[in-house]
């Protein structure tokens, strides 16, 4: 036959068009969109459904080293199974340098954390927690060319903080070479001032993670940042905006004219400090704790309209899941003394389109067009995937999830394929549902089974962003 596959009858939507088209893959890749196909040798009716380019989640975590914390929920593969029941076919997580490490060392590790375990395709994004000179002058450069185009550094976290010295020089690192640089803005001392001041007050329940971390915090580092950006003229993506007061720098730098991405998160609109509090201040709040943390219903506005006004290019999980329950009690033993010792991060690579789907396009604040920008196109553009991943066109990779939008579901922990024990946003209710995932032409998922393997996914050497060039002033 002409066509290995034929999806036939549905409404395509990419980030510009919604078209009634069939969809023609032949070795795994999108070779015709046309009005009728025939000569298939396996036809998918898609009537009713939306056909969408698979969901790139840019950030998720999945195997970290755990720092004598406990020990993450997902490894590659639980992680990439959840990521294809909820729709994904690329992941970006990443690999992380611990302190004294060599870079190179820790993405050797990192590929066998993955090799042979993934459902789903993935690239890795590097974290840079010690930048000596042998890894800015080689091991950095050397890896940007292998496909490893960007990395992420830290504002706060005792193991992962980079102090203004050597942010700048991780910023010049990142220009010299091409890559794009991923900021966690929040201030680690400020942060620190607070946290001892909560603890010595006898205030450790969940709840005070958000108070020892408010938005003012957020946004001081978050124009830091940008600071550090517009001196060393290199672009940068601020990762996990969580409300107002940090989207309005990032508005506030774009509106100069500086290269400053943004992206946003389904517990930014999904959920609140209040959820922190659990019943009666107990520590089922720890399901909640994340970095930044969840504000209120103010900060949903204020991301909504930073999404409708295009502040945030991209809508990614961060998911970083732990046990509840588990082995050791509830979280942990430790964790249970003080909101410090909870390990940051909640469950959501399975949950991601759903959540936007219904908060952004069944409730009008978003286009169809503008969801699949901000859940595939644009993770694909930003960072180095654009034009094999992201899109449904000819000579795009065959990635694609059959959605009905008119299905209604209640999110619960007993539908998710995650490692953890819980889902934090259990009950909640969404129009809008993946019903089939399709991974380089092959079915990966369909209605809830998965039917894909370990294996599956491959590593994806990713190109240099466009996104990442100076805006030109000379170097320094
Ligand atoms: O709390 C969070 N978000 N944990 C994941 C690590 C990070 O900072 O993205
Ligand atoms: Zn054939
Ligand atoms: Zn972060
Ligand atoms: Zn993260």
């Amino acid at each position: 036959s002409e066509y290995d596959l034929v999806i036939r009858g549905g409404t395509v939507v990419t980030a510009s068009d919604t078209l009634r088209a069939d969809v023609g893959i032949r070795d795994g890749r999108i070779i015709a969109v046309a009005e009728k196909l025939d000569d298939a040798d396996r036809i998918i009716d898609a009537t009713g459904l939306l056909v969408m380019p698979g969901g790139i989640d840019s950030h998720v975590h999945l195997a970290q080293p755990a720092f004598g914390g406990p020990a993450m929920a997902d490894g590659f593969e639980s992680g990439t199974r959840s990521a294809i029941a909820g729709g994904n076919t690329t992941v970006i997580p990443f690999a992380l340098q611990p302190r004294g490490a060599s870079l190179r060392t820790s993405v050797v590790d990192y590929h066998k954390e993955a090799d042979g375990k993934s459902y789903c395709d993935y690239g890795f994004h590097l974290i840079i927690s010690d930048p000596s000179p042998s890894v800015l002058g080689q091991e950095l450069p050397a890896l940007v060319d292998d496909g490893y185009s960007s990395f992420k550094v830290f504002m706060t976290y005792d193991d992962l903080v980079l102090n203004d010295r050597q942010l700048l020089e991780v910023f010049d690192c990142a220009r010299g070479c091409g890559a794009l640089v991923m900021v966690h803005c929040e201030g680690y001392d400020a942060i620190r001032f607070m946290a001892e001041r909560l603890e010595a007050a006898g205030k450790t329940a969940p709840y005070y993670h958000a108070v020892s971390r408010p938005q003012s915090v957020e946004r001081e580092a978050t124009h830091r940042a940008i600071s550090h950006a517009e001196l060393t003229d290199v672009p940068i993506m601020v990762v996990h905006v969580s409300g107002r007061e940090p989207m309005e720098q990032i508005r506030w730098a774009q509106q100069k004219g500086l290269k400053i991405y943004a992206e946003t998160c389904p517990q930014y609109v999904a959920l609140t400090a209040d959820d922190l509090k659990g019943l009666n201040m107990d520590e089922s709040g720890g399901k909640y704790v994340c970095s930044p943390p969840p504000r209120d219903h103010a900060s949903w506005d204020a991301i909504w309209e930073g999404i409708r006004t295009g502040v945030f290019q991209t809508f990614s999980s961060d998911h970083c899941p732990f046990f509840y329950e588990g082995e050791m009690g509830k979280l942990n033993p430790k964790a249970r003394t003080s909101f410090r010792w909870v390990p940051n991060g909640i469950p959501g690579v399975e949950t991601r389109l759903q959540i936007l789907y219904q908060k952004g396009v069944v409730e009008g604040r978003i286009t169809v067009n503008e969801f699949v920008a901000l859940t595939s196109t644009n993770h694909a553009k930003i960072y180095g995937l654009y034009p094999k991943k992201g899109s449904i066109a000819p000579g795009f990779d065959a990635d694609i999830v059959l959605w009905d939008p008119n299905r209604k579901e209640t999110i619960r922990q007993e539908l998710m394929h995650h490692g953890a024990d819980y889902t934090p946003y259990e009950g909640l209710e969404v129009t809008g549902w993946p019903v089939m995932t399709v991974l380089r032409g092959k079915v990966v998922m369909q209605d809830g089974e998965i039917l894909g393997e370990p294996g599956d996914g491959g590593f994806l050497k990713r190109s240099l962003s466009p996104y990442a060039v100076p805006n030109g002033a000379p170097a320094l």
